[in-house]
């Protein structure tokens, strides 16, 4: 069977490793890829957004099943090019996936189908919108309504720097055309769980709950990033919120969908804050979540080619989805600098006993190494991105964070930073 995954992350390295892990004949190409996926899979010099490009690729290889990671292809429309050719593809089709293309699309659909979220109002200049936050009490989050590479949200603690993000989203135009709508919506304190469940369009089943680090610095400060950890199961969730937000976010979410005209298949990542007992949806996603899906399909014990096949054709009802019961933990290594300016090209130096999947180690917990910004040359391995590697581990709790802490000690590049407080309130307590 041949597939190919789309993206360059660690999120789409750990999909290949879990390809990898199925029991069917399987040829994987991942376009562009990374260091990573250059190890287990044929890398394809095709960028995410170059989907007639993409398109050629797959009718030409005669590609059975497409993956795609991130959100700018779906939100680009590959999914309905791809079906419409025929195609076998896993991700929702380009007016699903305005969800996450546009905030201001999400909040108002959020709003007209009586899901719970933060009170807001959208804006497309910078005086009006300056007024507004003017008047508003402080903290508000500002954020860019299309996409931004998890960058495009802001807290602002009072009316001064609430017109600084302003400006430089309106006047600046940090964000180019992602920034030209901009959503303000009151702050919600509580706590974080990215939540994620996969749809046929008729049914859908939910992953094991994920918690994401979404700062930059320990203790949750600084810069929100794409994510800089992530632990599965997020620690604060009990079985009663899992049917709780199900019933008030997930069924009347798909509901909505269904009565906007849209089948929703593939991924559905809820954002979601929770205080005392009242779920705000934050933001959707719709793909897997990164990095927290490192940490979820390490635990994935079923085959996951038939879960996407599954979804495809329409018959999850029908797939067994079945993790582990373990807890895990993903640790991200950053360039310094990320998620602002840094550098890349500086050769990663792994520690020679380190091998990238599967392995246990002396304390018991099974790690996994996954690339995000890396690249191959002349087998040699070189910083590529912000977020540079993922290393992960399972087990039963506490050693799981001692050995990813061990390994990014092992494993040396020029200004590599990761935070030191990943899984501390649970699994390092
Ligand atoms: N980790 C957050 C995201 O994938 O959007």
């Amino acid at each position: 069977m041949k597939i190919l995954v789309i993206g360059s992350g660690g999120r789409e390295n750990a999909i290949v490793s879990a390809i990898k892990k199925s029991k069917k004949n399987t040829e994987i190409f991942c376009a562009p890829g990374n260091g990573g996926t250059a190890e287990i899979a044929a890398n394809v010099p095709l960028k995410q957004d170059d989907i007639k490009g993409l398109l050629s690729f797959a009718l030409e290889n005669k590609i059975d099943l497409t993956v795609v990671g991130p959100e700018i292809p779906l939100s680009l429309g590959i999914a309905d090019e791809f079906t419409a050719a025929g195609l076998k593809i896993f991700g929702p089709d380009g007016k699903a996936s305005l969800l996450e293309s546009s905030k201001k699309f999400a909040k108002d659909f959020l709003k007209k189908y009586n899901i719970k979220t933060a009170g807001y109002e959208s804006f497309t200049d910078f005086q009006t919108a300056e007024n507004y936050a003017g008047q508003k009490i402080h903290p508000l989050v500002i954020k860019a309504s299309g996409l931004a590479a998890g960058k495009g949200v802001f807290i602002s603690e009072n009316p001064e720097e609430s017109k600084k993000i302003l400006d430089s989203i309106f006047n600046e135009k940090i964000f180019g055309k992602s920034g030209e709508t901009v959503v303000i919506e009151d702050y919600v304190e509580g706590f974080e769980l990215s939540y994620m469940i996969v749809a046929d369009g008729t049914t859908y089943k939910p992953l094991i709950t994920s918690m994401d680090y979404k700062k930059i610095g320990d203790g949750d400060i600084g810069e929100n990033t794409g994510g800089m950890g992530a632990v599965t199961p997020n620690p604060y969730v009990s079985e009663d919120l899992v049917n709780k937000i199900n019933k008030t976010v997930i069924e009347p979410a798909l509901e909505g969908l269904k009565n906007e005209g849209i089948k929703y298949k593939g991924i559905l990542y809820a954002g979601l804050m929770i205080k005392g007992d009242e779920i705000f949806v934050l933001e959707f996603n719709v793909r897997f979540g990164d990095p927290e899906t490192q940490a979820i399909l390490i635990r994935l014990e079923s085959d996951i080619i038939d879960l996407f096949l599954s979804v495809i054709n329409e018959n999850l009802k029908d797939h067994e989805l079945v993790f582990d019961d373990n807890k895990s933990i993903c640790l991200v290594l950053a360039s310094g600098g990320y998620p602002k300016d840094y550098k890349t090209g500086y050769e990663i130096f792994f520690d020679k006993e380190l091998h990238s999947s599967g392995l246990i180690s002396e304390n018991g917990a099974e790690y996994h190494i996954f690339h995000a910004g890396t690249k191959k040359i002349g087998g040699k391995y070189f910083t590529d991105g912000g977020r540079v590697l993922n290393i992960c581990a399972k087990g039963e709790g506490a050693e799981t964070a001692d050995i990813v802490y061990a390994i990014a000690e092992k494993i040396n590049f020029e200004n590599k930073y990761y935070r030191k407080d990943i899984g501390k309130i649970y699994v390092r307590p």
